[in-house]
């Protein structure tokens, strides 16, 4: 089969690889349809992960087909599924308190050895799924490939961030970053009743992509006056930073108003946080660090998208044949598109 796998920092290659097969009683495998890159793919991409293994299949957004199962997987052939890019056991005392990131057997898919064990990734043909009974999910009929798959990461990833600001509506928020995770954590804020939402971008491209969603996008450097001036009084309730960098979190300290709630959810990246403590501590700010969780909110997030209240493919700038891939890479990495999703054989 076909596999997009890491050799080194900017170089990535599509590869023949031996076809994955069953493991264990709960695995299936899955035949990829789409698959996407995600900013979380970028810090490897960039060389900002020393020791990334080499050959790593990449990629943990994917939709597919099931096409093998092991005994212990109730998913009929052909069933379309999406994958959790968080892989959980769905049975320890983590799972059952809903913290499947801290699952005692947690992986991400195609992400080395960086989030427990290694598990080949989706931007493939074909994937191995480990405990597929709780990792994957069926995707309803009504809703496209291309709907679903984002339940898999950035959309839950943005829902969970949103939820975690805990606001109220008619509040004031701050979204720092306008790449897929942020402008996602926006159109959830706002379905959170934000009376409004500013995300910041260096990026021209990224604030315009802002827009046209019907957000307001500003500069980093500017976002602190805008909130205040929207807001007034106390300030923003709530800032979310989607970035993963030192610039971005002090960005969204700068722009939190009194007692209001940060929420980190982009993933540091090599470079020590700094935290603006005293900013922090003259506002009582409470900081909180999410990662996305489509097992635990992925039913959740897909009832908003049958219902109409969300359609994640708004941020979708680029569609790809997976042969594509080493390109797709390229303009991602360079913010010339948004979201590029990579369309694989039938
Ligand atoms: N916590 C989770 O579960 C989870 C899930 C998915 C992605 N992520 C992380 O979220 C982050 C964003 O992912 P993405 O897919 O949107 O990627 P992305 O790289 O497309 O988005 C990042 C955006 O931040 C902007 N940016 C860079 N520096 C900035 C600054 N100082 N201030 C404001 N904006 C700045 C960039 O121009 C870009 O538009 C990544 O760190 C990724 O690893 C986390
Ligand atoms: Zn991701
Ligand atoms: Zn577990």
């Amino acid at each position: 089969m076909r596999a997009v796998v890491y050799r080194g920092p900017r170089h990535v290659e599509l590869v023949a690889r031996a076809a994955p097969r069953l493991q264990g009683p709960r695995d299936a495998l899955v035949r990829v349809t789409r698959s996407a890159i995600c900013g979380t793919d970028l810090h490897p991409y960039r060389g900002e992960l020393a020791g990334f293994r080499p050959d790593t299949v990449l990629g943990h957004e994917f939709v597919g087909v099931v096409a093998e199962t092991g005994s212990e997987v109730d998913l009929p052939l052909g069933t379309r599924v999406v994958a959790s890019d968080v892989v959980a056991c769905g049975r320890c005392a983590s799972c059952a308190r809903g913290w499947h990131y801290q699952c005692d057997q947690v992986g991400l898919f195609g992400y080395s050895d960086v989030v427990g064990r290694p598990l080949d990734g989706g931007q493939a043909e074909l994937v191995r799924v480990p405990f597929a009974d709780t990792v994957l999910s069926v995707c309803p009929d009504e809703l496209s490939d291309e709907q679903m798959l984002f339940v898999g990461d950035v959309l839950s990833t943005g829902y969970a961030a949103a939820a975690a600001t805990r606001i109220t509506p008619g509040d004031v928020v701050g979204v720092v970053g306008a790449g897929p995770v942020g402008l996602l954590s926006a159109l959830c804020l706002r379905l959170c009743g934000a009376a409004l939402v500013v995300l910041a971008d260096p990026e021209a491209r990224r604030r315009t992509a802002a827009r046209s969603l019907g957000l307001e996008a500003t500069t980093p450097t500017e976002l602190p006056a805008v909130l205040q001036a929207a807001a007034g009084g106390s300030g923003a309730r709530a800032v979310v930073e989607a970035v993963g960098s030192a610039a971005a979190l002090d960005c969204a300290i700068d722009a939190a108003g009194q007692h209001a709630t940060v929420v980190v959810v982009g993933a540091p990246s090599t470079e020590p946080p700094p935290l603006a403590v005293q900013r922090a501590f003259a506002n009582e700010l409470t900081l909180r660090f999410v990662v996305g969780d489509p097992i635990r909110d992925g039913e959740r997030v897909t009832a908003l998208v049958r219902a109409g209240l969300l359609d994640p493919t708004v941020v979708v700038s680029h569609r790809l044949p997976l042969t594509d891939a080493v390109e797709a890479y390229q303009l991602f990495d360079r913010r010339e598109a948004v979201k590029v999703i990579m369309v694989h054989e039938d």
